[in-house]
């Protein structure tokens, strides 16, 4: 048979045998050997054209000097240099002259879009969308302090501090239940003369307008109120919510349940041109009204 004819070539062995299986000297393959000393050689050029060494706080710099910080650092001086004659152009407009100009304006609302995740979503949510009970919405119409490109500025730059005292010492508890079915009926329409009485003698429309409109649509002197003839609430709508901020308050120094509602104040942290962007985008979140 074949196969019982064809001897083994002899190759020296190595001298080790397990169970019979000699360990021969059979150099390796070629195509093998090439990729080998192709890949030191290219180990070795890689390290020396790239920082490889590590040292104490950084590392070598290789023959090509590139460094993953420089490269970024080019990326971002290239973005800056792109950037630059529209922040130049920001600098000098105010922020409705920068709406009005349709290329600006976009370029102003993507600008704020790094700004605001920074510094703002946190609390209003990426979409400006808030938090029930604790941060406004801002993508919506309803303002408590105003919408206009002013008044955001104002809002951002000096920040915010809703306040309403605690009415739970000053004012009877058939009063306070009176009044919190008064607040709920509101929006419903259906509020009674009694409950506008007690509203207007408690004198609530001190802070939210004889029509109970709150400041945005009844100006200054009614700063941070909320409309409470709408169905957008602020803290809640349950009856309990209502209860809650009648009797404790908002803000309300030492007072344990009372409403926690408090703005940063961002003009000192952000620059002139950040806060102009930001508004205009907050504008343009509100339907730009
Ligand atoms: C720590 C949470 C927090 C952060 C961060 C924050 N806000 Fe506010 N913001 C609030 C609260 C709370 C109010 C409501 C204040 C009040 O009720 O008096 C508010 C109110 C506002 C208002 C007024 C809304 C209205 O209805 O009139 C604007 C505008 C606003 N924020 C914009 C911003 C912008 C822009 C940033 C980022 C630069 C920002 N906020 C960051 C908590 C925050
Ligand atoms: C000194 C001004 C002031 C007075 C007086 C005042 N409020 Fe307020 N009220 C506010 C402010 C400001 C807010 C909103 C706080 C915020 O969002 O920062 C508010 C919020 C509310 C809310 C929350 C509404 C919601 O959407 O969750 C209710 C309810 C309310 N007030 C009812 C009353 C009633 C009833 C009275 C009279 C007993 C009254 N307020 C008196 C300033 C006042």
């Amino acid at each position: 048979m074949s196969a019982q004819n064809r001897k083994p070539v002899k190759v020296e062995d190595t001298g080790h045998e397990w169970d019979g299986i000699r360990e021969l000297t059979n150099p390796p393959p070629r195509w093998w050997m090439i990729t080998l000393h192709a890949s030191w050689i290219w180990c070795v050029i890689y390290f020396l054209l790239y920082p490889s060494i590590p040292l104490l706080h950084s590392s070598n710099e290789g023959l090509l000097g590139w460094t993953q910080i420089k490269e970024f650092k080019e990326a971002v001086a290239e973005n800056d240099a792109v950037k630059a004659p529209y922040m130049e152009k920001l600098k000098a407009m105010d922020a409705s002259a920068i709406e009005a100009d349709p290329e600006l304006r976009n370029f102003a609302e993507s600008a704020a879009k790094a700004v605001y995740g920074d510094n703002c979503a946190a609390c209003h949510g990426t979409g400006g969308e808030g938090a029930q009970g604790l941060f406004p919405t801002l993508a919506d119409d309803d303002w408590l302090y105003g919408g206009d490109l002013d008044t955001i500025t104002e809002s951002i730059t000096e920040g915010r501090m809703g306040n309403m005292p605690a009415h739970i010492d000053a004012v009877d508890d058939a009063t306070i239940q009176t009044l919190a079915d008064f607040v709920l009926a509101l929006p419903e329409g259906n509020a009674t003369d009694a409950g506008w009485a007690a509203f207007n003698d408690v004198g609530c429309t001190g802070c939210h307008g004889d029509n109970a409109q709150g400041g945005a649509l009844n100006g200054d002197n009614y700063a941070g109120s909320v409309n409470l003839t709408d169905r957008i609430w602020r803290f809640g709508g349950s009856r309990d919510d209502v209860l809650r901020t009648i009797r404790y308050g908002v803000n309300q120094e030492g007072v344990e349940q009372t409403r926690s509602a408090i703005m940063p104040v961002f003009g000192e942290k952000l620059s002139p041109e950040q806060i102009k962007i930001l508004a205009i985008k907050i504008h343009a979140m509100g339907g730009g009204q």
